[in-house]
């Protein structure tokens, strides 16, 4: 269990089980977590409160909150990660 300290509609990236995952709350409060690590060459991804997507600072690919790839280079989605919130 984790305590994420997250609002609606931010997103971070945090520590959990010894790995990267990228957290993002909505406006009904439903969390969605994904890898926090771009499937292009790994580089850790940040989130985009503008545009509500993640970034990989690295070589520029984007994804949804989903983890779906927007953009390359990219090509592979982000997988989900299983997160239990106290
Ligand atoms: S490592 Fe993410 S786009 Fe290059």
């Amino acid at each position: 269990m984790i305590e994420l300290d997250l609002k609606p509609g931010e997103g971070k990236v945090i520590d959990y089980q010894g790995q990267k995952v990228a957290v993002y709350k909505d406006e009904k409060d439903r969390i969605f977590a994904i890898s926090g690590n771009c499937t292009y060459e790994g580089c850790i991804i940040n989130w985009d409160p503008v545009q509500k997507i993640w970034v990989c600072p690295c070589c520029g690919s984007r994804y949804s909150l989903e983890g779906k790839v927007l953009k390359g280079p990219a090509t592979v989605d982000l997988q989900k990660v299983k997160i239990k919130e106290d």
